[in-house]
């Protein structure tokens, strides 16, 4: 079944609808810690082709969604891995997994909203103005317990095409 195909080595697939309460589980943990938005289980399946995870037999560990917000850019969004599963690489793997979708989709760039931006910048991410972001991204924000006093850091990475094969004369 291809919804089941494994993206890359790391074990990253993209979620199928079994996954959606094990994603919901997950995000809703950190959400209540106050270190992402929260998510209803409606807008889990509403949102799930956009979403990527980690299994370890039928357990979602980790995931991490890719949302299009324009033609050139995309919101990382969702980003998690179980507290007693981190330091594994598994988040590093979902956003790696990310960029290869986003430049599969021909996208030049990505954004994330996160207060772990040391955990972006070594994956080739830096920070931005929150404000050179579209203004899409401020629906989200109007909904947040947090706003308007959010302190969440912007982040961006450019996609790089990849290099054409050369041609032998
Ligand atoms: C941020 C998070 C997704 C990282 O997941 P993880 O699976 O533990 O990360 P990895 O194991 O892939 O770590 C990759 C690298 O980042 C480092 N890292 C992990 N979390 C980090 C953090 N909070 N700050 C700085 N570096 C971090 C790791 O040490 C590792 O470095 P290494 O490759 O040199 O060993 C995870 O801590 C999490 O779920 N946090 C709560 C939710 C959250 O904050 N999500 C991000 C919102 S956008």
């Amino acid at each position: 079944m291809p919804s089941s195909r494994p993206v890359d080595a790391s074990g990253v697939v993209r979620a199928t609808v079994r996954d959606a309460e094990g994603i919901h589980r997950l995000v809703n943990f950190w959400a209540a810690q106050g270190q992402m938005l929260p998510r209803t289980l409606g807008e889990t399946y509403e949102n799930l082709r956009d979403f990527f995870v980690i299994r370890e037999g039928d357990e979602v560990v980790a995931c991490g969604a890719l949302h299009i917000t324009w033609a050139d850019l995309a919101e990382l969004k969702s980003l998690a891995t179980a507290e007693d599963r981190q330091g594994r690489g598994y988040g590093r793997a979902i956003v790696e997994a990310c960029h290869q979708e986003g430049r599969d989709l021909g996208l030049s760039g990505l954004f994330a909203l996160t207060y772990r931006p040391q955990f972006f910048e070594p994956l080739g991410w830096r920070q931005a103005d929150v404000m050179t972001l579209p203004r899409k991204v401020w629906n989200e924000c109007y909904r947040c317990p947090k706003f308007p006093g959010c302190e969440e850091i912007a982040m961006v990475i450019d996609l790089v095409p990849p290099a054409a094969p050369a041609v032998d004369a």
